[in-house]
């Protein structure tokens, strides 16, 4: 009797834990490449809105579950695809990394291209699977689509969208009647192709040679979840922000995790370091950040998305730093191409830290 209440328990909790997020995979290309994703499912009211959030670097898409877990309250779907390499998705072939670190610049292009593209068949794919709705072009309701590029993770979000053109016109056309909003999350300027200042430092062999190379990606995993203390970040002053050292009074957000959430979700293996090697394509990335922010003809083809950047003010140096150069992008372009969002007291897992500000935040932004 006792071990069937414990198990009826274990089940209990196993699944409530995990809540009704469902797993997947989608074929995005004819070499049978293949994107897995979790998926919160559709909410009991219509129309709702879907959420393609892609994931950062060394976090699968596993760091988005508790958001999922709430999205249906809230009238949102929150499909986590994983990028290359990541959770089951199919890894990075020896020519493409070969391509990223040795390429001509033709190759490298067309290997972003592809990332970008893998990423469009993918939502267009899903999009058909599961009937998601027009946006109806009413900024107050429910419906279409966000999509939500984390961190490193805007290297491919931004060139799924600098890429709209290259995709199937059924495919393209199906997009650009849902796509309503690019969510930006705390990317950093490398990630846009654009260079680090000079204070930049990550616990990493790049910016110290000290850290032994197998320990620097659990390192990382560490440092990059911890809040930190800036001066006063409306100042624009580089040398406000605590480039290395966190705050001591506040818990990094990986201590809010189990061990068994950890093993699941964190990326120690070859999968960071190739993101990291992927900055040096820059110029692509560049492109793909300009194209998909500031040129209206590109634009033109997705009417109805807004874009927006936004980072935490206790976020790890990069994202505080960053909406400052796209705010200064966004203003030489002449303004109005990008809309901006200081999130007070959060750090760059607020999705992980505070589920319920964050789908709040997302709201604000989809909703508007
Ligand atoms: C498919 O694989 C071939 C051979 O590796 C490669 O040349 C081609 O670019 C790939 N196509 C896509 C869409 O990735
Ligand atoms: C890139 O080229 C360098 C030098 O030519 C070589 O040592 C390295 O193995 C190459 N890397 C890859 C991934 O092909
Ligand atoms: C698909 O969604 C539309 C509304 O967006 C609805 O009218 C239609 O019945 C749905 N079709 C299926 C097969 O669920
Ligand atoms: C923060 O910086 C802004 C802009 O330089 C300034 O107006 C404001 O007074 C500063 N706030 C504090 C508390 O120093
Ligand atoms: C903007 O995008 C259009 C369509 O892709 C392209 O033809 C044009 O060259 C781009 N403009 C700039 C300034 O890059
Ligand atoms: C840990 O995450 C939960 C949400 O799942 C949140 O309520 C809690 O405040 C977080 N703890 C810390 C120390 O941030």
């Amino acid at each position: 009797m006792r071990t069937i209440f414990t198990l009826v328990l274990f089940i209990v909790s196993t699944v409530s834990s995990v809540s009704s997020l469902s797993q997947g995979s989608i074929v995005v290309d004819a070499n049978g490449t293949q994107l897995t994703y979790t998926d919160s499912g559709a909410p009991d009211s219509h129309p709702y809105t879907t959420i393609f959030a892609v994931n950062g670097m060394g976090f699968n898409g596993g760091i988005f579950s508790k958001i999922q877990t709430l999205a249906p309250s809230r009238q949102l779907r929150i499909v986590a695809v994983n990028r290359r390499g990541y959770a089951g998705s199919t890894p990075l072939s020896t020519y493409e990394q070969n391509v990223i670190l040795n390429g001509t610049a033709d190759q490298q292009a067309e290997f972003s291209r592809n990332i970008g593209v893998e990423l469009l068949m993918f939502m267009d794919e899903f999009i058909q699977d599961h009937n998601i709705s027009v946006f109806n072009g009413d900024k107050n309701s429910a419906g279409g689509v966000a999509v939500v590029a984390w961190s490193i993770g805007n290297m491919a979000g931004l060139s799924a969208i600098a890429h709209i053109e290259d995709v199937p016109e059924a495919t393209r056309s199906r997009l650009a009647s849902r796509i309503r909003s690019l969510i930006m999350q705390e990317s950093s300027s490398n990630a846009l192709g654009l260079p680090a200042p000079a204070q930049n430092w990550v616990p990493l062999d790049i910016s110290d040679p000290t850290i032994p190379a197998a320990h620097q990606y659990t390192a990382f995993a560490q440092w990059v979840t911890a809040y930190f203390d800036h001066g006063n970040l409306s100042s624009r002053d580089p040398d406000v922000i605590s480039w290395v050292v966190p705050s001591s009074f506040t818990p990094f957000t990986i201590f809010n995790m189990t061990v068994s959430q950890y093993n699941t979700i964190v990326d120690t293996s070859i999968n960071p370091a190739l993101d990291a090697d992927q900055l040096a394509l820059a110029p692509v990335l560049e492109a793909n950040y300009r194209a998909s922010n500031f040129n209206s003809t590109l634009r033109g083809l997705l009417p109805h998305m807004e874009n927006w950047f936004i980072t935490g003010t206790r976020s790890a140096s990069f994202g505080p730093y960053c909406i400052w150069v796209v705010e200064d992008d966004n203003a030489a372009a002449g303004g109005g191409f990008v809309n901006f969002m200081t999130i007070d007291g959060v750090n760059h897992f607020m999705h992980w830290d505070d589920p319920e500000l964050t789908l709040s935040v997302y709201q604000s932004m989809i909703l508007s």
